[in-house]
């Protein structure tokens, strides 16, 4: 007879709270604490682009084996400042993922430029060539992905793609600080990568932040512009320019996130590490389980996993899935039923609230595509409906892998068909 749910008031698998990430820790309140000394001793407040500032963009574009980083103020500005980067023309079509934060997603239109959705592969939360390829138009100039979860977009068929097509193409790595594809770390793939330092991150610069990632030179300048007002960075005075160069707003990072930047940075792949092994655990103690299991992972791929999706089978189920994840939360794991992260379903775009009530840009009159914004979502919902996610973290160990897995057996096996 199945074992009785902690739902139905039988033991729970786990009484005590999962153990808390400890983030942030002497290293960087010594960091901190550093710059105040300076300050205080110089009279001078701390700033942007200083010492420490350049530190963690070393350090960071040495972590990813080369390239050049700018450190900018929140995740949703990396993808502003990556799409302004490309200087792309107003009106220019940007193919967008179906299943992410809208700062993944708005900074397009910000950028005067149209959001296209495209559709999820339906194993994960991530879209793919197949779903993308049918709304490349003659308008389309870019296209970004975003490695959801920490799982791996299949890149390869979407590298060939953009190649194909002449088409930048921007990696959206916030949730995915140190997953592989290939051998090859994603942000470090396509033609350039934002990510978040969010305090929820894998690594965090404090409370906010982003970093803009590139291996192009010119597209890291022509970021760096973008993302500080023009300033002439790296901008020749014998080109005849005067003052600044180009439009922007300022994003610019600074010196005390900076600071706690650095430390974390040190920190970082043993978080990755421990993570891993975790997810790894799982996915591994599940393999074989008929109703729910770790989600789907492209092949030779591993996810960084800022959560754990989870797939369950609904029609293999005597509950909803609701009912499933309110049963595994009395079990007392952490548990997020579903993640419609779905932009396109909200009201700013189906509103098109954008630009006070002009309806830019697709209502623009130069804009030859439709006026209706454009979201295949299908895939997008159905994968939603059939996924949820864990909480877990690099905190979590052994105990907490088999208490994971423990309550998905113990509950799948009380409601399995
Ligand atoms: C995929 C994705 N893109 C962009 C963002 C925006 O980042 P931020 O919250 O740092 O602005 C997030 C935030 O979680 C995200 O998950």
């Amino acid at each position: 007879m199945a074992e009785k749910l902690a739902i139905d008031g039988g033991l729970k698998v786990r009484e005590k709270p999962f153990p808390p990430r400890g983030l942030i820790g002497e290293e960087e309140k010594a960091a901190a604490m550093r710059l105040f000394d300076d300050a205080i001793a110089s009279g001078n407040a701390f700033g942007y682009n200083g010492k420490y500032e350049q530190q963690y963009e070393t350090d960071f574009a040495e972590m990813m084996g080369g390239g050049f980083a700018d450190g900018v103020n929140s995740g949703t500005n990396a993808v502003f400042c990556a799409v302004g980067a490309l200087r792309l023309d107003a009106l220019s079509e940007v193919i967008v993922p179906p299943i992410t934060d809208c700062g993944g997603i708005m900074p397009v239109v910000m950028a005067g430029c149209v959001p296209v959705v495209a559709d999820a592969d339906p194993r994960t939360y991530n879209t793919c060539a197949e779903q993308i390829e049918p709304l490349i138009t003659e308008r389309t100039r870019a296209i970004i992905v975003a490695h959801i979860s920490g799982d791996a977009v299949d890149m390869d068929p979407v590298v060939a793609l953009a190649k194909k097509h002449g088409l930048y193409l921007v990696e959206d790595c916030a949730q995915s600080h140190g997953t592989t594809y290939k051998g090859r770390r994603v942000g470090t793939i396509g033609d350039i990568a934002a990510f978040s330092t969010m305090n929820g991150k894998h690594h965090c610069t404090g409370g906010q932040g982003g970093v803009v990632f590139t291996r192009n030179e010119k597209l890291h300048w022509q970021g760096r512009r973008f993302a500080d007002r023009g300033k002439p960075f790296n901008v020749d005075p014998a080109d005849g320019t005067n003052g600044n160069v180009y439009a922007g707003i300022n994003c610019n990072l600074n010196d005390l996130s900076a600071a706690i930047g650095n430390c974390q940075l040190k920190k970082l792949p043993q978080m990755i590490a421990s993570r891993v092994k975790v997810g790894n655990a799982v996915r591994d103690a599940l393999a074989d389980n008929p109703i729910v299991n770790v989600g789907w992972q492209v092949p030779d791929s591993q996810s960084c996993y800022w959560f754990l999706r989870t797939t369950v089978d609904p029609d293999a189920l005597t509950v909803s899935k609701n009912q499933f994840c309110a049963a595994l939360s009395a079990e007392g794991l952490g548990v997020n039923p579903s993640y419609r992260a779905i932009p396109s379903e909200y009201t700013w775009f189906q509103d098109k609230a954008c630009f006070g009530t002009s309806g830019f840009p697709w209502d623009c009159s130069d804009y030859k595509g439709p006026r209706t914004p454009q979201a295949h979502i299908e895939n997008a919902i159905e994968v939603t409906d059939r996924n949820f996610n864990i909480t877990m973290h690099e905190s979590c160990g052994d105990q907490e892998v088999a208490d994971i897995v423990a309550a998905l057996e113990k509950v799948a096996s009380a409601y399995a068909k």
